[in-house]
Order: C-alpha cells, then structure tokens, then sequence
C-alpha cells in the first residue's frame, strides 16, 4: 500500500476484527435493503399499480358502450406494445412509419403488432367498433400485468440482489470502511427503503387520479428527492453512491416494457439534484432548486417525446393553433402539456418542501449536521460562543484561531471546512467552568488559582473542561460531530505539567512516581477527520503563542519543524491510533497550519510617530526575509491583544537547590505544553536563573515538552497550556 494512502490508524494498531464487522454490516445492510425492495414489490401488486397506465374508467369497463363511456374526453396510449385481433391483414397495421406489417397470423400472437405509445384512442375521436376492440385487448394486456405474477416477481427479486450485491461490492473495493460507520450506513438503507416506498406510494396517487400516461408519471416522481437529500446530508461522493443504486432499482421495481428511459430519467434527474442541492448554504436556496428541478423535468420530458415520433402529443399544437385561426369551434386545450407542467410543479414543489423539513429530522436523529446549520453556527453567533466571549476572552480569542486554522487545513485536504472550523471554535467551551484556571483568561495581577493546589487537584480542574465541554453541548443540543471534536480534542494525552510537578514532589518525598494514567485526559480519541484536524490545529496555536515569541524572526521552514515536532510528539503518545486521516493528508494539513502560523505571526513596519509624539521621526523599516516572511521585532510587535502576564509570572521562577537536584524528566514527559506556571515561593528566592537552553531545546520546552518548575520561562504560557 502506498505510504500516503495509508491511514494514520493503520500506521498504529487496528483491531483484528474491523474486517469481519465491516463485512457483517454489509451483509446485514443487503439483507435489510433486499427485503425492503421486494416487500416494495408486494406492495405494488397489492396497490394493483403498474407503470402501464390506463384510466380507472376504462380498466373498469367490460363491455365496448361502457368504454365509450370511459373514454369519452380521453386521450389513451399504448404504454407497451401488445398483439392485437384487430389487424387481420397487412394493410391494416398500426405502424406509423407507413410500411404495412408483413408478418404472417401466427407470427402475430407472438410478435407485437401495436407498438409502444400509440395513440389508442383520442379525446376528440368517434368511436368504432375496432377502436373498442383494441382497448378491451390492451385492457387485457394491462390487467394481466396487475395480477401477482410469481416468475416475474422472482425475477425483479434476483435483479434486486444482483444489483445490491454488485453495489455493494464495488463500495467495498473503493473504500474498504464505508461500512464503518453506521450513520452512514443506515442512512443509506433508510434512504434506498424510502426512496421506494415512496415510488410506489406515489405510483397509486397518480393511477387513482388518472393524471395522465407514462411521460406524466415519469415526471411526477420525485426520483431525484432522496439524492439531493443524501448529498446535502452526506456529501457528493454519498450522493453519487445513492443516485446510482436507486436509478438502477427504479426501473426494476417499476417495471414496464422499456426500463431505458426510466433509468435515464432516474440518472438524470438525481444527477440534477446533486449539483443543484449539494452546496445549499440559505433555506431560501431549496426554493430556487426546487424552480430549476421543474425546467430540467421538463426539458427531459420534451427530449422523450421528441425520441417518440409515434406519440400523439405533438399534434395538440397545431390543432390548437387551426382551430383557433379556421374554425370556430371551442378551442381544445393542449391538456397533455398541461398536465405535463403541472407534473413537473408538484415534483418540484415536494422536493423543495420536503428539503426544507428533512435535514433537521435527520440532523436530530442521525449523527450529521447540515450546511446551514454550519453555516449558522460559523457565525459565531451562537449562545454558547457568546457566553465564552463575556466570560473567557482569551479562550474565546484561542478558540477562534484554532477554528481559522482547522478551516484552512480542512480545506486543503477536501474535507469538511465549515464543520472543522465550528468544532475548532467550540473545542474549549469547558473551560467556561473556571475559566480563571487556564492562563488566556488571566489578567495582569490576578492571582494564579493553581497556586495553593497539589497537582493532582490542578490537574483534575484542567481535565474538567473536556468532560464540562460533553456536558455543555448535550445543554446547547449541539450536534453530534461537534460534540465528539469537543470530548476528544486533547485525546488520551497526558497533562505534563502537572505529572512532572507530582513527580518532582514524590521524589523529593521519597515516595513511588505517580501513575501517568490519574494526569491523563480521558479521551476518547478523535476519529473523524475534522476532529483530528482540531486536536492539530490546537496543540498548534497554543504552543506557537508561548514559543513563538522567543524567536528573533519567523521563517517558515523553522515553523514547519516546530509543528512537525508537535505532530510527532502526538503521534509517539498515539493519539492517532482512530484517525480517519492519511499520512499524506496529514502532510498537508502540517504545511498549511505551519504557513497560518507565519501568516498570523507577520511582521509589520513600524507605525511612523507623529512629530508631536516624538521628535524623531522614524520611517518604516523594510522587515521582508526570506519571501513573504518578516523579521519582526517580537517583543513589540507581536500580539499586541495578549493578556499581559500575572505579576508573580513575569519574576523568573528559580528553582532550590533541591530542585536543581533533580533527575532530569524522561523524554515523554516533556511532550505538553505546560499549564500556567506556578513557581514556589523558594522557587522565586533562588538568585540563579535557569540554564539557558538551546534554540531546538527552547521549541521543544514550549510546544512538546513542559519544563520542569525551575526552568520555566518568565512568559505567560500559551491559551491552551493543560
Ligand atoms: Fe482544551
Ligand atoms: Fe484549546
């Protein structure tokens, strides 16, 4: 397998058995889908529907005065071709093209003689003898297709299956996890099962009010309502899958005599509704699809009837225009167009109100969230985002950065920007308990609330806000998706600030070394590919806002290490042991927050003072190195919205003599960002400083690896030090 198309998961551990529960999916999906396409079936008999059409009255007529009863004012046509009596010799054939039907009389018991979409009797026509006979038979014809026919229905059972498998199949060898994911997988299901249903349903309607013949019920349908449904919920490539399936099961639930033109109609119109639906970002954009569905319904029916010569709905016009210019009898309106737009109408229509109502359903019950309700939520205006705004301000300004770059490293990788971005920017709602523990929300002077408090208990308050962040999104009924980026954000790592600070303690008292597991969040994991991008993007600006200020200029091959070093860190800890995401995605999504971080971190000229100010007027500096990157002057440049530092951070933490005793931190322990710092009061007497370290050793302290007390940095830590 390629290294790039292998999934970070794969490059951890997989479960021995994701396989055989991906295959029993699939087989309990086929078995679920096979058996609603042939109760469908069964139901159609029981309807008494066929895609033979034949109005009521004349189905119920036995006897030729009752159809000219039935039939007076109607146009009927031959929905399939069916052998007549009528034509004894060659002379007499239905054929339009003129050439008489040369067949012999036993050849024509056999053969069909009245082709499709003859026009059978007209609603302007007199009554012969011969134009009743021809009813009764293709009456005849249309009963017999009613009745439960068990080698038919066992034929359009073995097409359900063939086709499901061959599906199936072909799903499988594309993506070998489509079946992983069971919203996925039983909305596909629910989609195929509706989808029918629902033609059958509306097959009924349209046989009980007689709305007109084949073309009319082709139109009527709303093939394309549960792929635009599936795309708008799901994604293109969803509703691709779905079109395809269901345009092939069309024309076998519905049978009739040419499944062509069904399937291409199917195919066509459910392609429509994917391009038309699948970027809705207002409501009021159902409207205007639901228009365009009804002109490219229409534009279709017209390429049919142009393909059938033989129908007679051409001739509506120019008797219409002769009767109106010559004659002066009651004009006779062109009803079969008519009916045709007002097929197209309600098609439209349902589609547009059904689209309207649909996804929220879904979104309630199924784990999806839908493009307007991203879009809404990307605004920021959200209750929850409101209250992180009054009450944590730098967590509200940390939550923001981290939604922008998951934004731009999502959409670099083709999957869900808007999504990466709301779950970025409600990834921290937690902290909005105790919002005074992480070090963004702290002012100049306020005191640390750390201080005072074993690192157990510290830790335990910085943990709380992943587990109060579950809480808050089931309160604000936020969706699924966000829910899960919220709880999985830090994943299973460990608060190393924190366990280092218990480890220096229990080694100072001569006691055993903490468990890891009592300074580690809980997780779970975060498996979708938003939500890995989140953890990404987080861990990338919280560790860029401490370390970033230290550096003389930003370049962006020395940011790429740093974010580098952070993904490796991540990975050595295996928090991407559930990644949805491939090496090669991960690759990009690096490069992309690495040049977001430049981009954030840009130096800017220096604002020229006015002579009132200062008497020296000084010019902007050119500050340009190494391309579009600056050299800035970080100490009066950079952030100027940062909260300053508290009093008692700035005075550099000094470790005692003890401290400086102590064995240096395994590697691993140093792979956090530190929580706010808290150096001891006989931290603060020592007169030494901590050892400088080297530049690489400074990146790694910051972002990967928490100093231990004595070397901490004067610095406030970064918005997301936990
Ligand atoms: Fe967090
Ligand atoms: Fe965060």
């Amino acid at each position: 397998m390629d290294a790039n198309k292998q999934t970070v998961r794969e490059m951890g551990h997989r479960p021995e058995a994701t396989r055989h529960s991906h295959g029993m999916a699939m087989f309990t999906c086929f078995a679920i889908l096979w058996t609603a396409c042939c109760l469908c079936l069964l139901l159609q008999t029981f309807l008494r529907t066929s895609y033979t059409y034949l109005p009521k009255e004349v189905m119920e007529a036995t006897t030729p005065a009752d159809l000219i009863d039935a039939t007076a004012s109607k146009t009927v046509y031959a929905e399939r071709s069916f052998p007549s009596t009528v034509f004894q010799s060659p002379a007499e054939s239905l054929s339009r093209d003129g050439k008489p039907d040369t067949q012999p009389p036993w050849a024509r018991k056999f053969n069909p003689i009245v082709p499709i979409d003859t026009c059978l009797i007209r609603q302007d026509e007199k009554y012969t003898a011969r134009t009743a006979t021809l009813l009764l038979e293709y009456k005849n014809v249309y009963l017999n297709e009613q009745r439960f026919n068990l080698g038919s229905f066992i034929r359009s059972a073995l097409m359900f299956a063939a086709i499901l498998v061959c599906f199936g199949a072909c799903l499988l060898g594309l993506r070998d996890d489509f079946f992983a994911r069971s919203s996925r997988v039983t909305l596909s299901t629910l989609f195929v099962f509706l989808h029918m249903l629902m033609l059958v349903i509306a097959q009924h309607i349209f046989h009980i009010y007689a709305f007109g013949n084949s073309y009319h019920l082709r139109i009527f349908l709303p093939m394309a309502l549960f792929p635009s449904l599936g795309v708008y919920l799901l994604g293109i490539r969803f509703g691709i899958c779905i079109s395809m399936l269901l345009s092939l099961l069309t024309p076998t639930l519905m049978g009739g005599e040419c499944p062509y033109p069904l399937f291409v109609h199917a195919i066509i119109t459910s392609f429509s509704g994917i391009v038309i639906f699948h970027n809705v970002s207002k409501r009021n954009g159902f409207l205007l699809g639901g228009f365009q569905l009804v002109g490219i319904l229409l534009l279709l029916s017209l390429y049919f009837l142009w393909q059938a010569p033989a129908n007679d709905a051409w001739n509506e016009w120019p008797r219409l225009f002769y009767t109106l210019l010559h004659t002066d009898e009651p004009v006779q309106l062109p009803y079969f167009w008519i009916k045709l737009l007002m097929m197209a109408l309600a098609n439209g229509f349902f589609i547009m109100i059904a689209l309207f109502f649909l996804p929220a359903l879904c979104e309630r019950f199924f784990d999806i969230i839908t493009p307007i309700a991203l879009h809404e939520l990307s605004s920021m205006d959200h209750p929850l985002l409101n209250r992180l705004n009054d009450e944590a301000k730098g967590t509200y300004n940390h939550s923001v950065q981290v939604g922008q770059f998951a934004y731009d490293a999502a959409q670099a990788i083709g999957v869900n920007k808007l999504l990466a971005k709301v779950c970025g920017s409600f990834h921290d709602v937690g902290k909005l308990r105790n919002p005074e523990f992480f070090i963004e929300n702290l002012i100049e002077g306020q005191p640390n609330p750390h201080e005072g408090l074993s690192p157990i208990k510290s830790c335990a308050k910085i943990r709380e806000h992943v587990i109060y962040g579950g809480e808050l999104a089931r309160k604000y009924r936020l969706q699924r998706p966000i829910a899960e980026a919220i709880v999985s954000h830090h994943g299973t790592d460990v608060i190393s600030y924190f366990y280092h600070k218990a480890c220096l303690e229990a080694e100072a008292k001569g006691e055993p070394l903490p468990d890891k597991k009592d300074y580690s969040y809980e997780g779970p994991l975060p498996r979708r590919k938003e939500a890995v991008i989140v953890e990404i993007a987080d861990i990338c600006e919280a560790a860029s806002r401490a370390e970033l200020q230290k550096w003389d200029h930003i370049e962006y091959a020395k940011v790429r290490d740093f974010v580098d070093k952070l993904i490796m860190n991540k990975m050595k800890n295996r928090q991407f042991d559930e990644a949805d995401l491939t090496i090669g995605e991960l690759t990009i999504v690096c490069d992309v927050i690495a040049s977001s971080i430049c981009r954030l971190y840009h130096g800017r000229p220096q604002y020229a003072k006015s002579k009132d100010e200062d008497d020296e007027f000084q010019a902007p500096r050119p500050t340009i190195v190494n391309g579009a990157l600056s050299s800035i002057d970080l100490s009066k440049d950079l952030m100027p919205d940062q909260p300053e530092p508290a009093k008692e951070q700035k005075t550099q933490p000094e470790p005692s003599q003890e401290q400086k005793t102590q064995p240096e931190p395994a590697k691993e322990q140093k792979t956090q960002p530190e929580p706010a710092p808290e150096p001891s009061k006989e931290q603060k007497t020592q007169p030494e400083p901590a050892p400088e370290p080297s530049k690489e050793q400074k990146a790694q302290q910051v972002s990967d690896t928490p100093a231990p007390p004595e070397a901490q940095s004067p610095k406030p830590p970064s918005a997301d030090e936990h």
